[in-house]
C-alpha cells in the first residue's frame, strides 16, 4: 500500500517544474514579454487570453477565469487526480516519487488494514450473491444483467448476525478494524455484530477503484430500504460518488456525466448502455463532488425527481455549482415526472427514451432564469427590484468571466432591462455586503475593507515570495484574531525560509491550509495593480503595518465608545497602550 508523498518532495517538485515546458507539450505557447500566451485549452476562443507566468509558475485565462499551478493544470487538462499529477510531473523530470512509509521504520498508513478488510468483504459478498438464488432473482426481476452486476462488484450480505464477524473477525485487532471500517456494529451491551444483513450490496469505490464503503438494499419492503456505511477514516460521503470509478473504466474521458439520485439508477442505466451516470450516497451534492466531476468532464447533468424534494435539491445543486462555473463548463438540469426515476425510465422506454429526456434537459442559465421569473412580477418596479435582489447573490457567486456576463445579458433581456440598468440594480441600493459580489463590470478592488488588507498582504507574499525576505513583521500582527492571519503568518515564514520559492510552490504547499488555503489559487492571479518592478517589499511592509494599524484603531474606537459607560482598570491601561502604539505606527507611515 502506497503511503503519503512527503510534502517537501511536492514543494521542491513544484519549484523545479518549468510550467512553460510542461504546458508546451500540450498547448501552443507564444512568448509575449515576460509571459507566454495561448488560446485557452479550457474554453473555445480564437484570440489568446490564456497567460502563463514562468517566474511565478502559474497560468491564468482572462477569458474563462481558469487559473492555477502546473499541478492544477495537469489535473484539469489531463484529468488527473492530485497524486497522479504529481506522479506525471515527477516522471517528466525522471524522479521517483518517494512515499513516507517506504522504509520499514515508518508506520504503515492506518487506513491500509481497513481497505484490505473492505476489499475482502466485497469479495465475500460477491461470492454469496452467486450462491443465493433469491438475491440473483431479485436483481433479475429488477432488470439487471450479470455483466453489469459484475462490473459494479455487486454482492449479497447474508442474513444472520455474524457472517463477516466469523469470516473476517478472526482476531481482536481485525474486529477493531472491521468496526472502524463500518462493517461491524458494537451495541450498548458491547455485543459486536454485522452491520449489513440480508441485503443486496453495492460496493462504493474511490477514484483508484478501492472499495471504501457499501450501500445495502433490502429485497422487500423492510425499513430502512437502504443502509450505507457510516463515515470512516476511508469513507466520506461528501467526497465519494457511486459509479464514478466504473464510469471512468467504461469511458476514459466522458464528455458529460449524469448525477442521479440512486444506486439502482446508476446500475440500471449501465444495463442500457449508459455508462456515464454517478450518484451521491443518499446525501446532497457537495462542492467537493462538483470539483471531482469537473476534473473528469466538462458537462454535468443533474437528474432529479420532479417532486418538491427534487426541486429543492436541484436549486441547492445550482447554488453550489455557480462558483464552479466558467466558460467551457456546462451544467444542465433534467426533471423527471413525479414517481419516475432514471431506472424506471430506461426500463419502460429503453435508452432511447432516456436520451430523449436528456435532450430536453434545461441549461443552468435557463433553469436559473425561469426560477427567478416565477418568483417575481416583472410588470412592477418592485418586481424588478426583487428580481435584482434574488439574482444578486447568484450572479455574485459566479466567477468573473464570460459566463457571468452572458448570464447577466440574458437576465437583462428576459426582464426587459438593459444590462447596464440591471447591473445598477444588482449593485445599487445594496449594503456593500461582504460576499463576493463585485459589480459585474468592475474589477475586484483590493485595498478596501478590513479583511481585504489582510488579503492584499497574502497576495503580495504569494505573488512575490522574495518580497518577504527582509520584512520586519510589526509586533502584535500575528496575534490578531482575524481570519487570514494564520495563513499570512505561515506563508511569510515559508517565504522567508525559502526566499527563492516560486509562487506556485507556496500555493500548492498551503492549498489545504485551514485558514483559507483553498483561496490561494485565485489570490495567485488577483491583480494588485503593481508592476513587476515595483517595490513589492515596501508595499508588503506597508500593508502589514496598515493591517495592524487598522485593527488597533478599531479596538481603540470600541474602547472609546465603551468609555462612556465606564472602563475597567485593565481596559484603561489597554487604551493607553493602544494610544502610544498607534502614535508610533502613524509616525512610521507618514
Ligand atoms: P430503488 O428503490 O431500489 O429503485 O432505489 P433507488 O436507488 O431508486 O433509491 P431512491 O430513489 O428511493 O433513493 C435514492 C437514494 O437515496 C438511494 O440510492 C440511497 O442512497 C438513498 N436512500 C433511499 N432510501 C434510503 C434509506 O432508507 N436510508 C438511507 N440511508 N438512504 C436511503
Ligand atoms: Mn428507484
Amino acid at each position: 500500500m502506497a503511503g503519503r508523498i512527503p510534502q517537501d518532495f511536492i514543494n521542491d517538485l513544484v519549484d523545479r517544474a518549468d510550467i512553460v515546458e510542461i504546458l508546451s507539450n500540450r498547448i501552443q505557447l507564444k512568448k509575449a514579454g515576460r509571459e507566454y500566451k495561448a488560446c485557452c485549452p479550457f474554453h473555445g476562443e480564437k484570440t489568446p487570453s490564456f497567460t502563463v507566468s514562468p517566474e511565478k509558475g502559474f497560468y491564468h485565462c482572462f477569458g474563462c477565469g481558469a487559473h492555477g499551478t502546473v499541478v492544477g493544470f495537469l489535473m484539469e487538462h489531463d484529468r488527473l487526480e492530485f497524486v497522479e499529477a504529481i506522479e506525471e510531473l515527477a516522471s517528466f523530470y525522471g524522479l521517483e516519487v518517494p512515499r513516507e512509509n517506504a522504509g520499514n521504520a515508518a508506520p504503515v498508513s492506518p487506513s491500509a488494514p481497513l481497505l484490505d478488510l473492505l476489499a475482502a468483504a466485497a469479495d465475500l459478498f460477491r461470492d454469496q450473491l452467486r450462491d443465493t438464488p433469491a438475491a440473483v432473482d431479485y436483481l433479475k426481476q429488477r432488470g439487471l444483467n450479470g455483466r453489469v452486476a459484475a462490473e459494479f462488484g455487486m454482492g449479497y450480505a447474508p442474513a444472520g448476525w455474524d457472517f463477516l464477524l466469523r469470516k473476517l473477525g478472526t482476531s481482536d485487532d481485525r474486529r477493531e478494524n472491521l468496526l472502524k471500517a463500518g462493517l461491524l456494529i458494537r451495541n450498548e451491551d458491547k455485543r459486536v455484530y454485522d452491520r449489513f444483513r440480508d441485503r443486496i450490496m453495492f460496493p462504493i469505490r474511490d477514484s483508484r477503484g478501492r472499495v471504501v464503503g457499501f450501500g445495502g438494499r433490502v429485497m422487500d419492503n423492510t425499513e430502512p430500504k437502504y443502509l450505507n456505511s457510516p463515515e470512516t477514516p476511508v469513507f466520506h460521503k461528501g467526497r465519494e460518488l457511486y459509479g464514478l470509478y466504473e464510469a471512468r473504466q467504461a469511458i476514459r474521458n466522458p464528455e458529460r456525466l449524469l448525477v442521479v439520485e440512486g444506486y439502482m439508477d446508476v446500475v440500471a442505466l449501465a444495463c442500457h448502455g449508459i455508462h456515464n451516470a454517478v450518484a451521491t450516497l443518499g446525501t446532497a451534492t457537495t462542492t467537493e463532488h462538483l470539483q471531482r466531476l469537473f476534473r473528469v468532464t466538462r458537462e454535468i447533468v443533474f437528474c432529479f425527481d420532479g417532486d418538491a424534494a427534487g426541486r429543492k435539491a436541484a436549486w441547492r445543486a445550482l447554488q453550489l455549482t455557480l462558483p464552479e462555473l466558467r466558460e467551457g463548463r456546462q451544467v444542465r438540469f433534467l426533471f423527471l415526472a413525479d414517481g419516475e426515476d432514471p431506472d424506471s425510465v430506461v426500463r419502460e422506454g429503453g435508452a432511447a427514451e432516456f436520451e430523449a429526456r436528456l435532450a430536453g434537459s434545461q441549461p443552468l442559465s435557463e433553469y436559473l432564469i425561469d426560477n427567478l421569473k416565477a418568483e417575481t412580477d416583472l410588470n412592477s418596479l418592485d418586481g424588478q427590484a426583487r428580481l435584482a435582489e434574488l439574482a444578486r447573490p447568484l450572479i455574485g457567486a459566479i466567477p468573473e468571466g464570460v459566463f457571468r456576463d452572458l448570464l447577466l445579458d440574458r437576465l437583462a433581456g428576459e426582464v426587459g432591462l438593459s444590462a447596464k440598468r440591471l447591473g445598477e440594480l444588482l449593485t445599487g441600493n445594496a449594503q456593500p455586503t461582504r460576499n463576493r459580489m463585485p459589480a459585474p463590470q468592475q474589477r475586484v478592488r483590493t485595498g478596501e475593507g478590513r479583511n481585504s488588507l489582510i488579503r492584499r498582504a497574502v497576495c503580495l507574499v504569494l505573488q512575490q515570495p522574495s518580497a518577504a525576505a527582509t520584512i520586519t513583521v510589526p509586533d502584535g500582527l500575528f496575534d490578531l484574531p482575524n481570519p487570514g492571519i494564520a495563513l499570512l503568518t505561515d506563508l511569510l515564514a515559508a517565504a522567508q525560509e525559502n526566499p527563492g520559492s516560486k509562487s506556485a510552490r507556496l500555493a500548492e504547499e498551503f492549498a489545504s491550509h485551514p485558514d483559507g488555503g483553498s483561496h490561494l489559487a485565485s489570490l495567485l492571479v488577483t491583480d494588485l495593480h503593481l508592476e513587476p518592478d515595483s517595490n513589492w517589499q515596501a508595499e508588503l511592509q506597508e500593508t502589514l503595518e496598515a493591517v495592524l494599524r487598522q485593527e488597533l484603531e478599531k479596538r481603540f474606537a470600541d474602547l472609546t465608545r465603551k468609555a462612556a459607560l465606564g472602563l475597567s482598570a485593565d481596559e484603561k491601561q489597554e487604551m493607553r497602550g493602544l494610544q502610544s502604539r498607534l502614535a508610533e505606527l502613524h509616525s512610521r507611515s507618514s
